[in-house]
């Protein structure tokens, strides 16, 4: 090691006091659950962290029943007011116990601690802070006067942002008025329960929260449960459609936020340095286990060499290793059944012609890893450049003309964002204009903020969270209709200015 390398700078765990074994969290208690108990690990090390309960359908039925009373006694009670007391109180202590939450985070999920400390954490914090604000204001939300809540919500999260995902769907949920049961994902259980932990703190009446762990037949309970109202889904687009063919025909409204093959579209009059940072960050931040990663870079053909030799060269400092250190960039894939995925379809990119390089680090001989990896001369067909990896692998294709990039960018099956990279504006908002992605980032990516709402087209799910669009999905509005009913208005408009032109 030269003397110009960093040191180790590792966060000290000692902040974080784990129990060696978590109950379900059910009407305010920790109780056992019946299903047969698993081990959350951490993917760094492989070291088991915590035993976790699993619910059953009979846990579930307690936790919805729970989450039935606590709606009907207590929360759609309360005024608005009040209830947007609790959430600023829960965004308090979420602030509190920041530095806690980002080591369980970073060892639960494997994501660096500089990732969980400076993003992930603080925004859990503003998404209950946004939403504490909206709770007295419902009437402002755009669905009439005097919104009602639909009752209990089911929610069922991933792995890659869990406490994130809590927030996103946790926050909403509560202003509007509803009661929640949700479900972490089983590889990364930790935060949810420690967030079960701030709900007592916080003193939210019994049953407006609860927390049940387990794998997928704990959420298909949930989903199929009855005494539920409304299914917000966060994962894969294979159990998305299975919910969405559960609830069919129910009275039960549904969001799903899936997965995403985005574009990030760079043209030669990008700032290239700039470029390069927000294509590294687009793809390997969280190491590439983003939905809306950009994980199909599109580069003008007379810059493609330049942007490549330079993504490599910076490629080449990315530091992967310990999540816990500081100065770690890439940290440990989530699982092993992830880390097969990834190998898997970049062995698949290989056979089908790509050229593979991946950046020279060294692997720990524990816990998953994938080196950063770029294919190039990726074709449009190509399976790489079709499904979505989930990981740090970055597909690059080229194209000469506006018109191609936008073709190119929207072949897909998906739509949940994009990214352009242009020195002028004009270009930025005409290609924006035609990309089919709930999220168009303009020379940054990976950008989120509480009031602005994100979500997909196609396979990429339907509705949207975040925002006042975000609180449509939680609420009865005059239209009867939930999130859904607010995007085809805007998309129309967009549409109508696609009519009156703007060549590209
Ligand atoms: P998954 O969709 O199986 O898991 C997401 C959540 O759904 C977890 O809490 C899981 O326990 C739950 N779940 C699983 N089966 C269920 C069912 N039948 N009914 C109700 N809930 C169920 O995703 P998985 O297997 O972890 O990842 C597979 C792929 O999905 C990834 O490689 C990635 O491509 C994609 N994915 C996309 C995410 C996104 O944010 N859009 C997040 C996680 C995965
Ligand atoms: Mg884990």
């Amino acid at each position: 090691m030269s003397f110009l390398e960093y040191a180790p700078a590792p966060e000290s765990r000692a902040i974080v006091a784990l129990r060696p074994s978590y109950g379900l969290f059910i009407d305010g208690q920790w109780v056992d659950g019946h299903g047969e108990a698993f081990s959350t690990i951490s993917p760094a090390s492989e070291e088991k962290l915590a035993e976790i309960a699993t619910a059953d359908e009979h846990d579930v039925d307690l936790a919805v029943a729970a989450a039935r009373r606590a709606y009907d006694r207590t929360w759609s009670r309360m005024s608005g007011a009040d209830r947007g007391k609790y959430l600023f109180r829960i965004a308090r202590l979420v602030q509190e116990r920041a530095r806690e939450l980002a080591v369980a985070e970073s060892l639960d999920n494997g994501k660096p601690i500089k990732e969980s400390r400076d993003v992930d954490v603080p925004l859990v914090a503003a998404w209950f802070f946004y939403y504490a604000g909206w709770a007295d204001k419902l009437d402002y939300a755009g669905l009439g006067a005097n919104p009602r809540a639909l009752g209990v919500a089911a929610q069922i999260i991933p792995w890659n942002f869990p406490l994130m995902m809590l927030a996103w769907k946790i926050a909403p949920a509560l202003a509007a008025g509803n009661t929640v049961v949700l479900k972490p994902a089983e590889t990364t259980p930790l935060t949810a329960l420690l967030f079960a932990e701030i709900v007592q703190q916080a003193e939210l009446p019994p049953g407006v929260v609860n927390i049940v762990t387990g794998a997928g037949p704990t959420g298909q309970a949930l989903v199929r449960h009855p005494g539920v109202d409304k299914v917000a889904f966060t994962g894969s687009t294979a159990v998305g459609r299975e919910i969405a063919k559960t609830v069919a025909g129910t009275h039960k409204k549904v969001t799903l936020e899936l997965g995403g093959k985005a574009a990030n579209i760079v043209f030669d009059d990008a700032p290239i340095d700039q470029a390069v940072e927000g294509i590294v960050n687009g793809i390997f931040f969280n190491q590439g286990h983003v939905c809306c990663a950009g994980s199909r870079l599109l580069v003008q053909e007379n810059v493609h060499e330049e942007v490549v030799e330079r993504l490599k060269q910076r490629m080449a400092t990315l530091r992967l290793g310990d999540p816990l250190d500081k100065n770690t960039d890439i940290g440990a894939i989530n699982s092993r059944e992830q880390l097969d995925r990834i190998r898997a379809l970049s062995d698949i990119g290989e056979q089908e012609g790509a050229e593979r390089w991946s950046a020279p680090c060294e692997i720990p001989e524990n816990g998953f890893w994938f080196a950063p990896t770029i294919f190039d001369n990726v074709s449009t067909s190509s399976t790489i450049a079709r499904e979505e990896i989930f990981g740090p692998v970055l597909s690059v294709l080229t194209f000469r003309t506006p018109a191609e990039a936008i073709t190119k960018a929207n072949n897909t099956p998906y739509g949940l964002s994009a990214g352009i990279w242009s020195d002028k504006g004009s270009k930025i908002l005409a290609v924006a204009d035609k990309l089919r992605a709930g999220v168009v980032w303009a020379n940054t990516f990976n950008r989120f903020d509480p009031a602005s709402p994100f979500g997909g087209y196609k396979e990429s799910g339907y509705g949207r969270e975040g925002g006042r669009h975000g609180l449509a999905a939680y609420l009865k509005g005059e239209s009867g209709a939930g999130a859904t009913a607010l995007v085809p208005a805007e998309r129309s408009a967009s549409q109508k200015r696609r009519r009156a032109g703007g060549a590209v």
